[in-house]
């Protein structure tokens, strides 16, 4: 049987991880793997987690299981920050999951059961896990255009024009903020056309919500996810808490699945009950618990809101500064993009030949599609990939 199995690909994020942990250059420079570091390249323990850490650890009696949906008290905190009151909480179905990408993984699991033969629509690009978790799973994937090259913006009339040929039952996987991997946002504005133009169609919005709090703020990173689940009978929602927790290896996401009405909701809540039994039984608890801690107490609360902010307002600086040298150095405004892309991931436009040549002259590392991390450069490192940029002609 093993002697069967071909070679799968590798992850192109996480390869490259590795050839940077190789790189014996001292000074190299890490914008690859998406990792919050502050300006010491250090990824902290967020303290509001340290504290529910140590709560925790003197108050929990028992490792026992919890439910196949994890506590439920999880879901309906995390439930309750993503959506406020945007839809009727008798709707809502919710599951614990190891992270946002088993969150994905299990809605697609989800439509499968539901709609084996619907297509799911995918930015181009997106997340190279995206298309690699359906392809897996059997599913049939179309594209929609997302990105403009040449403005570095959402080329959106593309991208309503790509979503006005889905068909009713199609499944449309939006990034809800900080899109990755190119750091290009639609406006608020812009959403509503997005959701116009969707609710013509019958498609059904899938959100990814892996950067809440990372873009223009805790509650505005969920404005576009709030306002499509308030208008369209179904939704599902893949949420991660490794990034604005800061709990990347806890695994702690939460898959949301919007029902038409209450009286379908306990079937689709049986569902992904019945699913994470399937796939691993039990979600990983201590992140779920640690999150359920901090947005169930004020004070908790207030200091990671604070830390996370201190956290969303350092990237926007590097922005500036990254934007602000290279306007200086190419008497241009032609890299300002930099500064008007949200969340850890700017695609700066360059070639891949540009990016090898960063890499292996200046030992600076971003994936081959030339997306940045910009937590990974501080002040001091800001310069240095400016005059890289410029020297390598891009
Ligand atoms: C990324 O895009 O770099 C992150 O979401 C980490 C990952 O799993 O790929």
């Amino acid at each position: 049987m093993l002697p069967n199995l071909k070679p799968q690909p590798a992850d192109a994020i996480l390869a490259l991880m590795q050839v940077f942990r190789d790189d014996p250059r001292k000074d190299k420079i890490d914008l690859g793997v998406g990792v919050y570091k502050n300006a010491e390249g250090i990824t902290p323990v967020m303290r509001a987690i340290k504290t529910a850490e140590k709560q925790l650890w003197e108050s929990e009696t028992t490792k026992a299981y919890t439910g196949l949906i994890g506590d439920p008290a999880y879901g309906v905190a995390l439930r309750d920050m993503i959506l406020g009151d945007a839809v009727d909480t008798a709707r809502i179905a919710y599951a614990a999951t190891p992270g946002g990408t088993g969150a994905i993984r299990q809605a697609v699991d989800l439509i499968k059961m539901a709609s084996p033969t619907a297509t799911i629509w995918l930015s181009a690009p997106t997340w190279p896990n995206h298309p690699s978790i359906i392809r897996h799973m059997g599913m049939k994937m179309a594209e929609y255009r997302y990105f403009d090259a040449a403005t570095r913006g959402v080329d959106i009339a593309g991208m309503l024009e790509d979503l006005s040929g889905a068909k009713p039952g199609d499944i449309i996987l939006l990034h809800g903020c900080c899109h990755n991997p190119t750091g290009a946002n639609p406006t608020l504005s812009q959403w509503k056309d997005i959701a116009e133009n969707l609710e013509k169609t019958g498609a059904i919005p899938m959100i990814d919500l892996a950067y809440q709090g990372f873009g223009e703020g805790l509650k505005e990173d969920a404005a576009a996810t709030r306002l499509i689940a308030s208008r369209f009978p179904e939704v599902l929602i893949a949420a991660s808490c490794s990034k604005n927790f800061g709990i990347y290896r806890e695994r702690t996401g939460l898959l949301i699945a919007i029902s038409p009405n209450s009286a379908t909701q306990p079937v689709t809540q049986g569902t992904l009950a019945y699913l994470n039994r399937q796939n691993f039984s039990f979600p990983p608890d201590h992140g779920a618990r640690l999150v359920t801690m901090i947005l169930n107490d004020p004070a908790l609360k207030a200091d990671w809101q604070t830390e996370l902010e201190e956290v969303r307002l350092g990237m926007l600086s590097i922005r500036e500064q990254l934007a602000q040298e290279l306007r200086q150095r190419t008497n241009s405004n032609r890299f300002d993009f930099l500064a008007q892309h949200r969340g850890m991931f700017s695609r700066l436009g360059a070639t891949p030949q540009q990016v090898e040549t960063l890499r292996n002259t200046h030992g600076i590392y971003m994936i081959g599609d030339s997306r940045m991390n910009i937590a990974g450069l501080n002040s001091k490192t800001v310069p240095i990939l400016a005059e890289a940029i410029i020297s390598t002609g891009i």
